[in-house]
């Protein structure tokens, strides 16, 4: 295995797989098996999921509501997210800890980063639910955030495209993928990997991140053994 400890972001909407909306119980189940295969490998995992299956903060300020507002709704759904993945992993075998970053202690603990390290090193697979517990900040700043934290190597942002390209691959035929970007490259040619915030703090940290196609069975796998799937961005 190339990497020991990893922060793997999940995106909300992938878990709804075809569905419109909410969670598509086969494609949390695939996740479930995808982490768990890793885990038995010994691989220390933590996790960061979105909520947009469930509510988007853009959607209450549309609505007219405040953008506070929607956030906090969103980072409730992404605790309904993570309570979903704990139970479809801890079905499978591996022992889980769900940290929140809002307090809610009849549901999870509460995130407490000695506690997240602690839980990893006892092979417990963490997952990291309510974002950074603030509004403004996207789960992608969350993943990088616990990222660094927990001093994982590497964040791994699964997505349904196989990496990042020049274009988006869904609208423009022409585009092409790029297999490994420095921040920089990133930053000068303007390509959407995650929000500035995420970005600049996983730059500051020379913490790499991956994107790859999480929706192939073993890819998962292959990224953390260290095949040259997807795309790499690191610090040049
Ligand atoms: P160790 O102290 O390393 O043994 O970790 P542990 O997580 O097994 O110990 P603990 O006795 O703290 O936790 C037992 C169970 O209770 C675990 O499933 C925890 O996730 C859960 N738990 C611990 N603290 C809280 C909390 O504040 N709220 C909720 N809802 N569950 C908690």
């Amino acid at each position: 295995m190339k990497y020991k400890r990893v922060l793997l972001k999940l995106s909300g909407e992938a878990l709804m797989g075809d569905k419109g909306f909410g969670i598509d119980n086969e494609r949390l189940a695939l996740y479930a098996k995808e982490i768990k295969d890793v885990h038995d490998s010994g691989v220390e995992i933590g996790i960061v999921i979105g909520g947009g299956n469930i509510f988007r903060g853009i959607q209450a300020e549309e609505g007219g509501m405040e953008r506070t507002q929607g956030d906090y709704m969103g980072m409730l759904a992404t605790m309904i997210n993570s309570m979903a993945l704990q139970a479809a992993i801890e079905k499978l075998g591996p022992q889980t800890r769900l940290l929140s970053a809002i307090e809610m202690k009849e549901i999870a603990e509460s995130f407490i980063r000695r506690r997240a390290v602690r839980h990893l090193e006892k092979g417990r697979i963490v997952i990291f639910g309510a974002g950074t517990g603030n509004p403004y900040f996207t789960t992608d700043t969350a993943a990088s955030l616990r990222a660094v934290e927990i001093d994982a190597e590497v964040i791994l942002k699964g997505t349904r495209v196989d990496g990042i390209y020049s274009a988006d691959p869904e609208k423009d035929a022409t585009a092409v993928k790029f297999d490994k970007l420095t921040f920089k490259d990133v930053f000068d040619k303007g390509l959407s990997v995650m929000d500035m915030t995420a970005f600049t703090l996983c730059n500051e940290n020379n913490l790499p991140i991956i994107v790859f196609d999480m929706n192939k069975p073993g890819n998962l796998m292959k990224v953390i053994q260290g095949s040259e799937i997807g795309t790499l961005v690191e610090t040049d």
